[in-house]
């Protein structure tokens, strides 16, 4: 499942007839089965631009192709397709046991039986869900929340898995967990997956590819290997701090 874009934009009405353009022509492909980090400092449109690749914001401008559907055609079946986790805000049922909210998502989706097993059964494995599974999301600390979040997202084997982000706020031990989940995920289903991440060492062990933004507009679409080759340095951190730097000269 690829996803493209195209000169895809969003314009917030503010108060007093003013107007905030959080996305801003942007363009971009998401190729089927990898795994890509959407990058860019704080307020630079990722949200915006997820919101409206899952179907939750209506775009004003631009078009947005999920392996050829679109939003006004094929709403149903690209909700079948995509899963999304927000790591600021849950999805879950607040006040429901998470096991009930999985069996909820089981019959919405029309899931067998045979896959809630299995599935079940990784969600037991690699993201410990037993441990909290009969608790309302509203007694869970994040970490367990986000895990109870990646559940339900991925309950009905989406073809399209996007996280933003997913490892905010989370212990090390626990993000590694999160971190290796999501690379099987990826290997074994060979699910697209979108991150968005503050984290440096989340795209380093994930990432092949980057699509950075700032401001609402497209400023880098390309490997990771590519930018250490530009910036001639293996040191992530320092690459991604130039090109906000750079990104705050141009707008300053
Ligand atoms: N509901 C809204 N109404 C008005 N403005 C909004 C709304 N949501 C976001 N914005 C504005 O749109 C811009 C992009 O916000 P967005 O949440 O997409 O950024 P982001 O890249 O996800 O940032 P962060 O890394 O902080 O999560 C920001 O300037 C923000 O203030
Ligand atoms: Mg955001």
């Amino acid at each position: 499942m690829s996803i493209e874009v195209e000169k895809l934009s969003k314009v917030y009405k503010l108060k007093k007839s003013q107007k905030k353009v959080a996305v801003d022509d942007i363009s971009f492909t998401i190729p089927s089965g990898e795994i890509v980090g959407f990058i860019g400092p704080n307020g630079a449109g990722k949200s915006t631009t997820i919101k409206m690749l899952t179907g939750i914001l209506v775009p004003d401008g631009g078009t947005i192709s999920i392996d050829g559907m679109n939003f006004k055609k094929n709403r149903k079946q690209i909700m079948y397709k995509i899963g999304v986790v927000f790591g600021q805000k849950s999805v879950l049922c607040w006040d429901i046991p998470v096991l009930d909210t999985l069996k909820l998502f089981k019959d919405m989706y029309k899931v067998s039986d045979s896959v809630y097993e299995e599935n079940m059964r990784l969600f037991r494995d690699v993201l410990g869900i037993d441990e909290f599974i009969n608790q309302p999301p509203r007694l869970l600390s994040l970490g367990q929340r986000m895990k109870a979040d990646l559940a339900a997202s991925l309950i009905y084997n989406p073809d399209i898995l996007f996280l933003d982000e997913p490892t905010i706020g989370i212990d090390v031990l626990s993000k590694e967990r999160i971190r290796d989940f999501i690379q099987k995920i990826n290997r074994e289903r060979h699910t697209t997956i979108i991150l968005t991440t503050h984290d440096v060492s989340d795209i380093e062990t994930l990432c092949e590819k980057m699509i950075i933004i700032d401001k609402g507009s497209l400023i880098y679409d390309g490997t990771l290997e590519d930018l250490k080759d530009k910036y001639k340095t293996t040191d992530l951190e320092e690459i991604i701090k130039n090109i906000y730097r750079n990104g705050e000269m141009k707008y300053a």
